[in-house]
């Protein structure tokens, strides 16, 4: 059985992804992080897209998704 990725939509700041992923841009190029737990920035404000980088806190960002 494959290993489960989560990704988790944390309150008012990144996704939060856990197991095994590549980051990579649009032309395939991977971004260095060998950790098994990454934060994406869904605010846009962070200094070093596309992880975050905690400036979502200092601009304010909203948002509070549920499921279901
Ligand atoms: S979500 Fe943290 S800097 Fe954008």
């Amino acid at each position: 059985m494959a290993e489960t990725t989560k990704i988790t939509t944390l309150d008012n700041g990144p996704f939060l992804v856990k197991g095994s992923v590549i980051v990579a841009d649009a032309e395939g190029n991977q971004f260095d992080s060998k950790s098994e737990t990454v934060a994406l920035c869904r605010c846009g404000g962070s200094g070093t897209r596309p992880f975050c980088d905690g400036s979502h806190t200092k601009l304010g960002f909203s948002s509070a998704e549920r499921a279901g």
